[in-house]
């Protein structure tokens, strides 16, 4: 995935680059340009001394020093007053200046922080919206590593409404691994049991609850019939079912995996071998991608050996947007890091 957020301590993250939030004198803070300064140690300073700063919305780049990283560039964020006085320009042009720095660079990867999102006030979520936008846009064009460091939760703003519906979402399918049940009333029992053990209903006498006595049925005819039609599709691969798919939908390849935030040379491989298996997160990227319904969305997970599984909240969660035919990556990823997921894509 060329842009990953991630909650990391930027000081700690080993690229070719890490963008420092500094103030126009490059003299050291608060904040993460503080951080960096104590990182990287007193050398930064003079190298800064000697750069003289610079004006909002630019950026320059120095040694990294003591920090992993090889290089800091710093850029300086627009303070926060209101929104009316051009800052969101000012903010976009620090990524754009960045990001021209690592291209000139030819460095291949750079870790951003959500710049004057602390100290300079800019809403964070608003803060958020403009990074990803303007680091997307640049990987289009253009291959790099870029982390997006999400240094602490409020950048991203869930709704509570949006939060308490999938928190239900959560309670009414998450069941844990040993046919655990959710006990809020015995019709999610039979639904835990019945979706753990794919069986048809049973008779629901039987099941005591505490001697649970389960006679799973032979599997239905509608079950069987379903397992003969998915050994008909076995000879279409996941490659081959996903460039049919991104041909049903009318899109380019390339429009596809920029949307699925999957790179370049990674697609040409899931092209030009059939029997490639890519990993879940890749798999469930395309599918977003593709805005495919639930139910082939679990097929083309299933062409690469993957399932949508109910005691995994990522999983759900996944479910909860796709049910509601929401496929913003970007709500989507909202919520996963309000309930402390693994992001997907970008
Ligand atoms: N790693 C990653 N991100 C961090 C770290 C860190 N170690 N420390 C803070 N952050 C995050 C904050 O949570 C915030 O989301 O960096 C983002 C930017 O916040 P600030 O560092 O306050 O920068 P900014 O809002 O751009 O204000 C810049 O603050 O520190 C002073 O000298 C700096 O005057 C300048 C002003």
């Amino acid at each position: 995935m060329p842009l990953k957020l991630i909650r990391e301590d930027i000081t700690k993250l080993t690229c070719d680059a890490i963008v420092n939030a500094a103030n126009s004198t490059f003299l050291g803070g608060g904040g993460v340009d503080g951080a960096i300064h104590e990182a990287a140690g007193n050398e930064l300073l003079l190298e800064c001394e000697k750069l003289g700063g610079c004006k909002t919305g630019e950026a320059k780049i120095t040694t990294g020093y003591k920090i992993p990283s090889k290089f800091v560039i710093p850029t300086v964020g627009p303070r926060w007053e209101g929104g009316y006085n051009g800052e969101e320009e000012l903010l976009r042009s620090c990524y754009r200046k960045a990001l021209a720095i690592a291209k000139e660079n030819e460095f291949e990867s750079i870790a951003f922080p959500l710049i004057s999102s602390g100290v300079y006030g800019y809403p964070k979520d608003q803060a958020l919206k403009v990074a990803v936008d303007e680091i997307t846009t640049f990987l289009i064009e253009n291959d790099m590593l870029v982390y997006l460091v999400i240094y602490d939760k409020s950048a991203y703003q869930i709704s509570k409404k949006l939060f308490d519906d999938i928190a239900a979402f959560i309670e009414d399918k998450y069941v844990d691994d040993h046919f655990g049940f959710n006990y809020r009333n015995r019709a999610s029992k039979e639904s835990a049991v019945l979706g753990a053990l794919e069986c048809e209903p049973f008779d629901s006498d039987a099941f005591t609850g505490k001697t649970q006595v389960l006679k799973p049925l032979q599997a239905s005819k509608k079950k069987k019939s379903s397992l003969d039609d998915a050994l008909k599709d076995i000879d279409e691969s996941f490659s081959e079912m996903l460039l049919r798919k991104i041909d049903e939908k009318g899109m380019t390849d390339a429009e596809c995996y920029k949307k699925a935030n999957i790179d370049r040379k990674l697609f040409s491989k899931i092209r030009s071998d059939r029997l490639y298996k890519p990993s879940k997160m890749t798999a469930l990227a395309f599918a977003i991608a593709l805005e495919l319904p639930l139910t082939e969305t679990k097929d083309m997970l299933m062409k690469a050996g993957f399932a949508l599984s109910h005691s995994n909240k990522f999983d759900i969660i996944i479910e909860y947007f796709i049910t509601n035919g929401n496929y913003d990556i970007f709500e989507i990823n909202e919520a996963l890091f309000a309930f402390d997921q693994a992001l997907l894509g970008v």
